[in-house]
């Protein structure tokens, strides 16, 4: 028996070796990994140039604390990315994931306000969202099943709807006024409370499952935090890093975020690296009465490997909305006659399933029915890797299916992850 405190079942098949988008057990058995993991795999498995970037690094000095050493290619790392980051004057504090990027957002725009003499310190999020597991990363997070066991240690968040197409928060406007009504209740949340920031996915992702904001969205949003002097913190964490066609998903709509969290892509998988990357402004408002910090932060191995990421994605970027296209239409056209698919979504390699009992009312099937995890375990028996959401609907019920292939992914290998997909959700009953 194995000593390991598990995440997931007790029989899940063992893992020896990985290459580009597929995945091989012990057993020889072989998967096609549609999902690279939870949306993180993006230049691909066993890139030789990202491994050896990584180990140069840990020959050369694999660690020096923060506050003690500074290091060139933390430098050149940060360089890089100012580049490509919405973000005006980017500052990059590096952490070692998704929720610590989160959780060091937050914090920076609660410093941010104090600096100015501002007692801001409302989180405004989004309900459906997902920012995390840490406690002021789920406190954000709208996703109900998530908080529910911790509730009496959250509360501090307000959350606003979330713009789901599928499941319009504001029917009597939809569809061409619903970018208007989502920018009105913002405002209106802005008004009411000492709101410090407000922190949402450009495109949805785990929890809602590659939802599309309409077209005047983000921008509007953007416009209403800066109207009420509330920091915008774009979580990319799921959407950076080329996913949806862009490098970021805030460029789709050409909007600048005053801090931008991200992680997943940004290392693929070889190293956990999350950042939290700070407008100028931001940055030269704390600079240096930045109370915050942990051990593993700023890590150089870290660094390197998320250099040689970013010149493997450089190749790749550019293809990802061609590649994105044939996934989204080659799922819509395999799913059209199945009766339980509700919706297919998303932009770029992030592609969202929605599952329903019926179709023409849109009802999900009950949680108790667990229709994500078996559709799930069903394409895992049948060589395909695909990651899964539930609560999408109502916070309980709700099946998802997600997407997100890493961006090398050949357009054979998209063919066969479309009719893979097919037959699971079909075999599924
Ligand atoms: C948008 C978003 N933010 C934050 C996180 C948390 O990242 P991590 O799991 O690396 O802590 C995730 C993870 O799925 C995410 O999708």
């Amino acid at each position: 028996m194995s000593r390991v405190f598990a995440r997931g079942p007790a029989s899940l098949p063992r893992v020896a070796t990985a290459l580009g988008s597929r995945v091989w057990d012990t057993d020889g058995q072989s998967y096609l990994d549609a999902s690279g993991g939870a949306i993180v795999v993006g230049v691909g498995h066993g890139n030789e140039t990202v491994i050896e970037a990584a180990a140069r690094q840990a020959r050369a000095v694999s660690y020096a604390h923060a506050t003690m050493f500074a290091a060139d290619v933390l430098d050149d790392y940060a360089e890089a990315l100012a580049g490509l980051v919405p973000v005006d004057d980017a500052h990059v504090y590096p952490v070692s994931g998704g929720s610590e990027a989160v959780e060091t957002a937050l914090k920076m725009a609660r410093a941010y306000h104090l600096a100015r003499g501002e007692d801001r310190h409302v989180i405004v999020s989004r309900r459906g969202s997902y920012h995390g597991n840490t406690r002021g990363a789920l406190d954000a997070s709208g996703r109900d099943g998530l908080r529910a066991p911790y509730a009496p240690w959250l509360g501090a968040a307000v959350h606003a709807p979330s713009p789901y197409e599928y499941r319009c928060p504001f029917p009597e406007a939809h569809p061409d006024g619903c970018a208007a009504a989502h920018v009105a209740a913002l405002d209106k949340l802005f008004a009411e409370w000492p709101v410090a920031a407000f922190i949402a996915e450009p495109v949805a992702g785990a929890g809602l499952g590659a939802c599309v904001p309409p077209s005047g969205y983000w921008p509007g949003v953007a416009e209403a935090c800066r109207r009420h002097g509330v920091l915008l913190i774009a979580d990319e964490v799921m959407t950076g890093f080329g996913r949806t066609g862009t490098w970021f998903g805030l460029d789709h709509w050409g909007v600048r975020a005053d801090i931008v969290t991200a992680g997943k892509g940004a290392a693929s998988g070889y190293w956990p690296l999350g950042l939290a990357i700070a407008s100028g402004e931001v940055h030269a408002t704390i600079a240096g009465a930045f109370t915050h910090g942990f051990t593993y932060s700023h890590h150089l191995v870290g660094a390197a490997t998320g250099l040689a990421v970013l010149d493997a994605l450089r190749p790749l970027v550019p293809g990802v909305a061609d590649k994105g296209r044939f996934l989204l239409d080659g799922l819509r056209a395999v799913l059209a006659a199945d009766e339980r698919v509700g919706d297919v979504r998303g932009l770029g390699l992030l592609t969202g399933i929605e599952l329903v009992a019926d179709r023409a009312t849109r009802r999900p099937y009950p949680r108790a029915h667990r229709l994500a995890e078996r559709v799930t375990a069903t394409a895992r028996d049948l060589g395909l890797l695909i990651y899964h959401g539930t609560g999408c609907a109502d916070g309980t019920d709700g099946d998802l299916v997600l997407l997100g292939p890493p961006l090398s992914t050949s357009e054979d290998e998209l063919a066969e992850i479309i009719a893979l997909c097919a037959r699971a959700i079909a075999a599924t009953r």
